[in-house]
């Protein structure tokens, strides 16, 4: 199965998104990852549904939406309006599997995040509630930081035990993904790769989503 990209635009700029979100199709990306961060339960602001709305307005890419907010529960309908794909939080003060369920029912699928200080089988339970698992490889909050390799030991114990329940899991990877560190966590059972800085750094941005996809 081929790997898929989810660019992530939180170091995008904004005001040239619209032609760059061209060039990311054009790649053959897969989806488009956004990180709604609330400066609570990471220490960072970023955008919300107003952002997205218009963002949605621009592109056929099925939009991946990281919650990075406290208690998300609260504002799932809302974000299901405008994701293909919903992630939470594990740590983030919701009850997982009523908010995993919540997700599904409102048209979405459901992803499960984890932070760097949680173990994965603190949420092997969830899986069959679970579209996409994501492993964050980075303490959320910020791009263009250095991946930490204990995120591979996780994404090959994820992969093993969704083979052991016999579920289709996506398996996401955020967090300091280049060309050295995307074959590492393919290898590991990665099946979606988040890139924000390696992507929107690039000068030739189509160019460096097409060279991960054939890592
Ligand atoms: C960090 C975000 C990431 C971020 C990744 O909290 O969840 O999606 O944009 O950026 P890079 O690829 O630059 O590490
Ligand atoms: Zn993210």
């Amino acid at each position: 199965m081929a790997v898929k990209i989810s660019p992530s635009v939180l170091t995008a700029d904004f005001l040239e998104l619209k032609e760059n979100l061209k060039k990311l199709e054009a790649a053959g990306t897969d989806m488009l990852h956004l990180d709604v961060m609330d400066g609570i339960f990471v220490p960072n602001i970023s955008f919300g549904l107003p952002v997205i709305k218009s963002i949605k307005k621009h592109t056929s890419l099925p939009l991946d939406v990281h919650l990075m907010i406290d208690r998300p529960h609260r504002y799932i309908k809302q974000f299901c309006e405008v994701s293909d794909w919903l992630g939470f939080h594990y740590e983030a003060g919701s009850d997982v599997a009523e908010t995993l369920k919540e997700i599904r029912n409102n048209g979405c699928r459901s992803c499960l995040t984890i932070k760097p200080c949680t173990q994965p089988e603190e949420i092997f339970p969830f899986l069959p509630l679970c579209d996409m698992v994501l492993v964050m490889s980075v303490e959320p909050g910020f791009g263009g930081q250095k991946f930490m390799p204990e995120a591979l030991g996780k994404l090959e114990a994820l992969r093993a035990e969704a083979e052991r329940q016999s579920l289709s899991l996506e398996l996401e990877v955020d967090g300091g993904i280049n060309a050295e560190t995307a074959p590492l966590a393919v290898k590991a059972g990665a099946s979606v790769l988040v890139a924000g800085n390696y992507i929107f750094s690039a000068e030739d941005m189509k160019k460096r989503a097409e060279e991960i996809k054939s890592l």
